[in-house]
């Protein structure tokens, strides 16, 4: 940013209103946080109470950030369940109160509100059907299922009885959920037959038994019926869960849990190979995530909290099922699309069922602000009090639009920067503790110290009006705390780069004011509609083609999704440039990964930039997609020069 438009940035101090009913206001904010960072152990010993414990932890922080032997426990001692937690303790004061609401893609469909002893019930039976199919306490179930409540019964079963749930994106192909499925050697995986999503389906028990094809012979599919479609069915492999959910009990007891067990591992991008495992514990990350959705979205018995993620990613598990679950909130799951029927559905449900609290990414933001105001303002939107947006930087134009056109001016947006690793909210305004700035994720949440450091020397910048890569000093309870079956590859990725500090590759500035904006990743991931991709697997997705000698992947700029993928694409020698293999390669690409890895850009590349010792040099590549031709840097390590006019002179839709 320009000084001249950071001049300009407004500043939006919070209505005294806002700041009457909120749990923490400023000063309260400045002392907690004083606390929370001069003695983490009190603050946090104090805090973890928040939650029930089976037996009560006596020692709360164990933590070593040193390369070679980091270890993060919290609350190491102490035993709990998650489900019993988000179910049990509060069957007493408000077992008739609706847990989940449920609306289903087709609005003209009813929606579903499942009280906390439905879903109770609902999660024990899940729960004891598992234990059926032989599912044991540390025994790992994958989960691919729709934005269904089945896919809150069998998190919270899973956690009831300890096993470890991986949940997979409905919308990634097979071979991806295969990756998944072997990767934590998973004994069961949950499926439906069918996902609506947008007027359409999408074929998960189809997409299973593909998967279910590279994987062991051992491994048992538990199917929910969702829309009756027609399926194929193993018999001894596959198992009809609404039948056997008739005949389950209603209870099954929670497993005592160390708080150091894993909960979940989710995968996600890296800069570098494959997806990796991100494991989350059972203690830490509840006492964070249920503190973070209290917090952050000032949430207040009774209120209506919707978040629009899915549950397959980390914005789903801790902001739609454990934080609200754990804090007795009342959730909305909503299957659909923002667009379906039409532009207005986000704000139709938003009246509907009287949503208070509404949190979505800036993607969709950006996309129904294109379809003009009218479909936000043909719905009442008074029950709206505090707006939140997760996934990447929001541009200063779909903030000022979703704070004026959606909260009419009287909604604080809270901007949340956090990650998959970070199991909640990291940096974040809090509504009634401060201003907001469009596009500024503001201040840290509770107990966590970013620093600013320069990229090279890796040394802290103090002061404001600094910009460097992020990292974070100290451990926090929801911190990931290691990479399922390779805590080496967890060292070197987080660990290594900057010593002594938790790396989060994003880069960031710390405005005049000490307020944070992020800047984007600093590595090979990239950004679309605010889902993480890994250059290099795209690249590796598409190298696997036979008609494919090399390939190298960017982001660029893209109006909707942020970061759009720009592939540049290297034929083997027999091969010739046509529309129709750009067509294949595009399809190639989501099959091998699954449509949110779609490219947007190929380009035909005869060769690709190069130093002379054969690395490619990503960055000129960036610039040419960028179209952003005239700063393309020091060019003088080129092998041959003349590979980026070339790509220059036939860069797609210069
Ligand atoms: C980006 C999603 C700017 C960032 C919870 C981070 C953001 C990555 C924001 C993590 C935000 C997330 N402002 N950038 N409010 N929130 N990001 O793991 O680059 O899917 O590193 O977690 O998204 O993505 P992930």
């Amino acid at each position: 940013m320009t000084s001249a438009a950071q001049a300009e940035t407004k500043v939006y101090p919070p209505s005294a209103e806002t700041v009457a009913r909120a749990h923490v206001d400023a000063e309260k904010y400045a002392r907690m946080y004083e606390e929370s960072v001069s003695d983490p152990e009190a603050f946090w010993g104090e805090h973890g109470k928040r939650i029930d414990w089976i037996k009560p932890y006596t020692k709360v922080k164990d933590v070593n950030y040193d390369f070679g032997s980091v270890s993060i426990n919290w609350y190491a001692d102490g035993t709990l369940n998650v489900s019993a937690n988000c179910l049990d303790r509060h069957l007493k004061t408000r077992g008739d109160q609706t847990a989940i609401i449920w609306e289903p893609d087709d609005p003209n469909d009813e929606a579903q509100h499942i009280t906390y002893a439905e879903l109770h019930r609902r999660t024990c039976r899940m729960a004891n059907i598992l234990e059926s199919m032989g599912v044991r306490k540390g025994d790992r179930v994958v989960i691919y299922l729709p934005m269904i409540p089945e896919a809150a019964y069998a998190m919270l079963a899973c956690a009831r009885i300890g096993a470890i749930h991986s949940i997979v994106f409905a919308g990634f192909s097979p071979d991806a959920l295969a990756a998944r499925i072997n990767g934590c050697d998973a004994k069961v995986i949950i499926t439906a037959d069918e996902a609506p999503r947008g007027g359409r389906k999408t074929p998960l028990k189809s997409n299973a038994d593909a998967a279910l094809l590279h994987c062991k012979d051992t491994v048992k599919c538990l199917v929910v019926k969702r829309t009756g479609g027609q399926t194929t069915w193993i018999d001894g492999r596959d198992f009809d869960y609404n039948e056997m959910a008739l005949e389950a009990d209603d209870y099954c007891a929670p497993a005592e849990m160390n708080a150091e067990d894993p909960l979940f591992i989710l995968y996600t991008s890296g800069s570098t190979g494959q997806p990796k495992g991100v494991v989350h514990t059972t203690g830490g990350y509840l006492v964070y995530a249920s503190m973070t959705h209290e917090i952050t979205f000032d949430y207040h018995d009774g209120d209506i909290y919707w978040c629009t993620a899915d549950v397959g990613w980390v914005t789903g598990h801790s902001y739609i099922v454990y934080g609200p679950l754990a804090n007795g909130a009342t959730t909305l799951m909503f299957e659909g699309v923002p667009t379906y029927p039409d532009a207005s559905r986000f704000w139709q449900v938003c009246e509907k069922h009287k949503v208070n609290q509404f949190y979505t990414a800036p993607t969709a933001i950006r996309a129904l602000m294109g379809q003009g105001n009218e479909f936000v303002e043909k719905c009442d939107l008074s029950s709206l009090r505090i707006l939140g947006t997760v996934g990447e930087p929001i541009n200063p134009e779909a903030w000022t639009w979703y704070h004026e056109v959606v909260g009419k001016g009287k909604c604080p947006i809270v901007d949340t920067w956090w990650q998959t690793e970070t199991g909640g909210h990291m940096m974040t305004p809090l509504p009634g503790a401060h201003a907001t700035k469009p596009g500024s994720a503001m201040k840290p949440f509770f107990g966590v110290q970013p620093v600013v450091l320069d990229p090279q020397s890796g040394v802290e910048i103090n002061g404001n009006g600094v910009e460097g890569v992020l990292c974070i000093k100290d451990s926090w309870p929801g911190q990931m705390r290691t990479v399922w079956g390779d805590h080496e590859r967890f060292e070197k990725t987080y660990f290594s780069d900057y010593k002594g500090y938790y790396f989060t590759g994003d880069g960031c500035r710390r405005d005049e004011d000490g307020d944070y904006w992020i800047t984007g990743r600093v590595d090979d991931v990239i950004n679309v509609s605010g889902h993480r991709m890994g250059t290099a697997e795209v690249e590796s997705a598409l190298v696997a083609h036979p008609a494919v000698a090399e390939a190298a992947v960017v982001g660029y700029p893209h109006d909707i999704k942020g970061q759009g993928i720009y592939c540049y694409v290297t034929l083997m020698n027999d091969r010739e440039p046509s529309e129709e293999l750009r067509k294949e390669l595009r399809q190639w690409v989501r099959t091998e990964i699954g449509p949110i890895a779609s490219p947007d850009v190929i380009q035909w590349a005869p060769g690709l930039p190069k130093t002379r010792s054969g690395k490619i040099m990503r960055r000129i590549l960036r610039k040419i997609a960028e179209n952003d031709f005239g700063s393309l840097g020091d060019t003088s390590t080129l092998a041959d020069p003349s590979v980026v006019e070339d790509l220059i002179e036939n860069r797609a839709n210069k």
